[in-house]
């Protein structure tokens, strides 16, 4: 039996462990385990810490069962990779190993007031103030604004912290340390992917920067080491994979790049998840955007290897869409049902969605903005406001598209993407009409898991990631061509612009 690997993809929506053979990339069995979210206030945005480990724990031990009643033999997994929805901020105590407050999750606007407040004192009201060091705009998205809400607004994490109890971690960290051991000597580390996203990390020096936590007042004593994206981190302490090295960490987002075999400058995707992002890998020297776009560290293979970075697009809001059609206004029973109803719509007959539930983020970053439904007639109805939410998903896209390609100067001629949405073959073809530009999709959609997984092959001298696509036997795509023509797809992007400035100034 050739060797296999495995990752743990533990993403906004749900959790998954899927294991792959480390030679052909080939899906050998998965399993997966929805998530609960809870909005406790308006804007707030929180998932349990220990729900999340029970849903790796069971995701785990459920896959192993698949595979032996495959007749193959867990010993066969060489390595497990992490990957991850970033930014989510945890604190937990290192001595019970119990999490002192929920997660608070990236799309979570508590800190709006906070984060005005920042730049407001910033020289020039200048949101992008700490941007030469950490590649981001001072935003609620970010980790060091989630946790200094933490310290400042839960007694339990003031009190910890003063004992030297406290451990911040993104969901990466506490992940790797629970299944590393907990309490019982669990590791406490993080990649510099993940570690970038939290806004006190410098991607020039690669390490925790002092003068970041300094401005947003954290204690550096509570942050978790900062590793490659391939080592050993440790070894599984306990159930069907007890001793199986943890070799792989990547942010989600990293990891679909790296999934989709992006290594070369200039190579991109677009992952359509809970939200959208679009990376395009930049090489080995940190590109700042003029529009809009975060410069994020991408991966770094190996101690040893140079870091890459990469210029990305993010959209708070893609499948989350999908998910308050279905969960909020019972529009839907099932997320795969959207297809169906925006293919009987046909059109959105001029109403256009924004779903500005966070805010929005790239390109506008305006924290504020709030979602709007428009141009809506006696006419419309609930096929066409699904119609309206899959076009939404692509008019977004196509904007940090632009953006991307007036940064590099090199236009795409085509998009990569991945993610569950893209089953959604209407949005598929919706999205190749809107950008003016073939869309291609990989057969087996689990790239972000993929990616993890080699990592982890890659520490563990399992090269599948060196390989190029076509190599790779279990790694074919499908091609959507544009079927309108440029004139119909401008004057409906232009609509949709307009709808934007109306969701960045409903109050006015
Ligand atoms: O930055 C947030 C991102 O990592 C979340 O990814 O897949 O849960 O939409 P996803």
């Amino acid at each position: 039996m050739e060797p296999l690997v495995a990752a743990i993809d533990q993403g906004t929506s749900s959790t998954r462990f899927l294991v792959f053979n480390a030679k052909t990339a080939e899906l050998i069995c998965h399993h997966q385990v929805e998530i609960n979210q809870s909005f406790p206030k308006e804007g707030w945005v929180e998932e349990d810490p220990r729900e999340i480990m029970q849903s790796v724990y069971e995701c785990m031990e459920r896959t192993c069962e698949k595979l032996c009643q495959l007749n193959i033999s867990v010993s066969n997994i060489k390595a497990v990779g992490v990957t991850n929805q970033r930014e989510t901020t945890l604190v937990w105590d290192k001595e019970t190993g119990e999490p002192l407050y929920n997660a608070i999750v990236w799309l979570d606007l508590r800190t709006q007031s906070t984060v005005e407040r920042l730049i407001n004192k910033a020289p020039g009201r200048n949101k992008n103030h700490l941007k030469h060091k950490t590649g981001l705009p001072i935003s609620t998205y970010f980790s060091a604004v989630k946790l200094r809400w933490l310290l400042d607004n839960v007694d339990e994490i003031q009190e910890a912290m003063l004992d030297g109890r406290a451990m911040f971690g993104t969901v990466d960290s506490w992940i790797i340390w629970c299944l590393t051991g907990g309490r019982n000597g669990g590791v406490h580390c993080t990649d510099v992917s993940n570690a970038s996203r939290t806004m006190l990390f410098n991607i020039h020096s690669m390490d925790w920067d002092p003068e970041l936590c300094r401005y947003f007042d954290v204690p550096m004593e509570i942050l978790p080491k900062v590793r490659s994206s391939s080592e050993i981190y440790g070894c599984m302490k306990s159930g069907s994979l007890a001793g199986v090295p943890i070799s792989g960490c990547l942010g989600d987002q990293s990891a679909a790049l790296v999934g989709q075999m992006c290594f070369k400058e200039g190579q991109a995707k677009n992952t359509y998840g809970t939200g959208c992002f679009l990376l395009r890998n930049t090489g080995t020297k940190p590109v700042m955007s003029e529009h809009g776009l975060l410069t994020t560290v991408a991966y770094k293979m190996g101690k040893d290897e140079p870091a890459c970075y990469a210029l990305e697009g993010s959209v708070a809001i893609a499948g989350a869409v999908v998910r308050w059609l279905k969960d909020n206004m019972g529009i839907v029973q099932s997320s795969s049902e959207i297809e169906k109803l925006a293919a009987a719509a046909g059109s959105s007959y001029g109403c256009y969605f924004v779903p500005a539930f966070s805010g929005l983020y790239a390109p506008y970053w305006e924290p504020s903005a709030r979602g709007i439904i428009c141009g809506l007639t006696q006419f419309t109805n609930r096929n066409h406001l699904a119609f309206a939410a899959l076009e939404a998903v692509c008019f977004q896209t196509r904007e940090i598209l632009d953006a991307m390609n007036q940064d590099s100067g090199v236009p795409l001629t085509q998009l990569q993407v991945d993610g569950g949405m893209t089953s959604n073959r209407l949005l598929m073809q919706l999205q190749a009409d809107i950008l003016c530009m073939p869309v291609v999709r990989p057969t087996m959609s689990e790239t972000t898991a993929l990616g993890a997984a080699m990592a982890a092959g890659a520490a563990e001298g399992v090269q599948v990631w060196t390989l190029s696509p076509d190599q790779l036997p279990h790694v074919t795509s499908e091609k959507y061509e544009p079927q309108i023509n440029s004139d119909e797809s401008e004057f409906r992007f232009g609509r949709w612009k307009k709808a934007v400035q109306k969701a960045m100034n409903w109050e006015t």
